[in-house]
């Protein structure tokens, strides 16, 4: 792609003369912006970068591990992994309030952060993946001037505090100018095809208040869920697919016996940005199959059900 080679050139001039002989610090998600951010910084300026990866214990199944994997074995990029899985759950404990969440974990995760940039003897700048539509949606949005629908998660107040500058190497992006300069750079198309992942992770993909027992029932639909959209070819025609575990539970049948257990909900849409997007048809048979599997394959869940709602009036995540 001859727009992503050139917008590499230039980008990595400008990193260079911003960033001088600075020491540079990222956070990666698991995402793929913050992840081709960290290949450009890499590229740009070598070992200046350091990357740093807080897990909050909202990740998805083994996501923490196949971060690390990538980027020390397949990139040789310096990478601190931070399990800080029960900081964080001990403060959500009984937190149900979307936005109170979402404050909660926005100023742990820069409270960890920071910790773990002093360990690492500090830095000059802060590096992070955003994007064109980020930089729009923190200014207004869908709702209409002023409105805040969501606090969205970030290292917004970090720099400040620490002293730190902001380099922002993708900000004139979008999502898929973004992947094309992750093919660009060599990271794996499955890798740069992902569907984006929320920095609440998912606290917001479990309505109400948090436990342990609901993320790892969630994480085990949302795998089989992902897998079979997958297996069936679906996976690049989707903006966003995801689980929901409600926090209702509804009375089954298995066997002669009744049950008494969560609700899975699942949501897939499309979109060109993430400000609207428009639910995902599937096949009813699909959606059946996928049905059988978690109800059979997940213990603490006898019902699914499928989101068709759009964006607006339905925001794409449900919190
Ligand atoms: P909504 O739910 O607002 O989501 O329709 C639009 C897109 O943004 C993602 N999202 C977030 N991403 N931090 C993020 O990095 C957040 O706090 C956050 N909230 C929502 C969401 O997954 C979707 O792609």
């Amino acid at each position: 792609d001859w727009t992503m080679r050139a917008f590499r050139e230039e980008a990595i001039e400008k990193i260079r003369a911003q960033v001088g002989k600075g020491r540079v610090i990222c956070g990666l998600s698991g995402g793929v912006d913050s992840a081709v951010a960290a290949v450009l910084l890499h590229e740009a300026i070598g070992d200046q970068l350091t990357c740093v990866l807080v897990d909050h214990g909202l990740m998805r199944l083994a996501e923490a591990k196949k971060v690390v994997a990538m980027f020390r074995d397949s990139y040789n990029i310096p990478l601190v992994h931070v399990d800080a899985s029960d900081t964080f759950l001990k403060a959500l404990e009984g937190v149900d309030d979307p936005e109170v969440k979402r404050k909660t974990i926005g100023k742990l995760f820069i409270d960890v952060f920071e910790a773990e940039a002093k360990k690492v003897g500090g830095a000059d700048f802060l590096a992070q993946g955003t994007l064109y539509p980020d930089v729009i949606e923190s200014v207004s949005f869908t709702g209409g001037p002023s409105v805040t629908i969501k606090s969205h998660h970030n290292v917004g107040g970090l720099p400040a505090r620490m002293n730190m500058k902001l380099v922002e190497p993708l900000r004139e992006l979008f999502k898929d100018e973004v992947r094309a300069l992750g093919r660009e750079l060599g990271l794996p198309d499955m890798f740069v095809g992902r569907h984006p992942f929320p920095g609440p992770g998912l606290a917001i993909r479990v309505p109400g208040a948090i436990t342990k027992e609901k993320l790892d029932i969630l994480r085990l639909a949302d795998e089989i869920y992902i897998e079979e959209i997958r297996r069936c070819g679906l996976y690049d025609d989707i903006w966003q697919a995801f689980a929901v575990l409600l926090p209702v539970k509804t009375v089954g049948v298995m066997g002669d016996g009744r049950t008494y257990e969560y609700v899975v909900g699942l949501r897939a849409v499309t979109s060109v940005d993430g400000m609207t997007a428009d639910f995902y048809p599937f096949d009813m048979r699909f959606l059946g199959m996928v049905a059988t599997r978690i109800i059979n394959e997940v213990k603490g869940v006898n019902r699914v059900v499928y989101d068709v709602t759009s964006k607006p009036p339905g925001t794409i995540e449900w919190e």
